[in-house]
């Protein structure tokens, strides 16, 4: 996992859309009473609890200690782990895993592939759905040319794994997984309100805008704005440029 630290009181405010648009990825999932789910990635703890609510017995597994204060808030009654999904193991293996908008926050994704084989029992499923190939393209390039313009450095690469669908496809059978179907699409997230441009990067790049004074902050997001206006300002609100790839895959029997 990236060694970021999340703001989870803005992530609950703003970013709630994350966990609503991940409901569809629960009915693909399709939980069914008494089945051991992990969900990989499990942030503030609402998509788990909808899993719980089809009856089934369900882990949230993050790697950030604020996300998981208030997934434990949230949901006293449900389990949650500490652990980087990247290395982590399991007492007792899952009949599926379920994981929305957290593999993107992997980069090791041979290391999380892995871990995720050996979490599942043979035949067990995986149901995720993460940013693909193109993902926020828009939002980066924007947010670096106006770091640029104050004369801060561009990070040189970007900060996110988006994988295509058939790269992906390919790490997981090396892992053992078949893949049942891998689709990358286009899907233009709304953000919250007026300022819902400036809270995604606050969310999402604030590292790169804290190391900026107040002055240079508001130019940067001054300027992403101005840039971004033409093509993601629709009906009254900030779009982002989502791409999603979403993943049904099994781990299979045997050899
Ligand atoms: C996403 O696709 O959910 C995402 C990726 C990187 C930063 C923020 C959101």
């Amino acid at each position: 996992m990236t060694d970021r630290r999340w703001d989870s009181a803005l992530y609950e405010a703003h970013h709630g859309f994350v966990s609503r648009l991940g409901e569809g990825l629960i009915d693909l999932l399709a939980p069914q009473p008494g089945e051991r789910v992990l969900d990989l990635g499990c942030g503030t703890g609402h998509l788990t609890q909808q899993i719980a609510d089809s009856g089934a017995c369900v882990t949230g597994l993050d790697s950030d200690a604020a996300m998981l204060r208030q997934a434990r808030a949230n949901y006293p009654q449900l389990r949650f782990i500490q652990a980087d999904g990247q290395d982590f193991q399991v007492d007792a293996p899952f009949d599926a895993i379920f994981s929305n908008a957290a593999l993107h926050w992997m980069p090791d994704a041979n290391g999380a592939a892995a871990c995720m084989a050996r979490a599942l029992r043979p035949g067990g499923r995986l149901v995720a759905e993460f940013g693909g190939a193109g993902n926020v393209r828009r939002l980066y390039e924007a947010f670096c040319a106006a770091l640029g313009d104050v004369g801060q450095h561009v990070p040189g690469r970007f900060p996110w794994y988006f994988p295509a669908a058939t790269a992906y496809s390919a790490l997981l059978e090396a892992q053992g997984f078949q893949v049942l179907g891998a689709q990358r699409f286009p899907r233009p997230t709304p953000l919250d309100g007026e300022d819902g441009l400036r809270n995604w990067y606050a969310m999402f790049l604030g590292e790169a805008l804290e190391r900026l004074d107040a002055g240079g902050r508001e130019r940067v997001l001054d300027a992403c704005e101005r840039q971004l206006r033409p093509t993601q300002w629709r009906d009254g609100h900030w779009v982002a440029d989502y791409v999603r790839l979403r993943v049904v895959a099994r781990l299979r029997q045997g050899p």
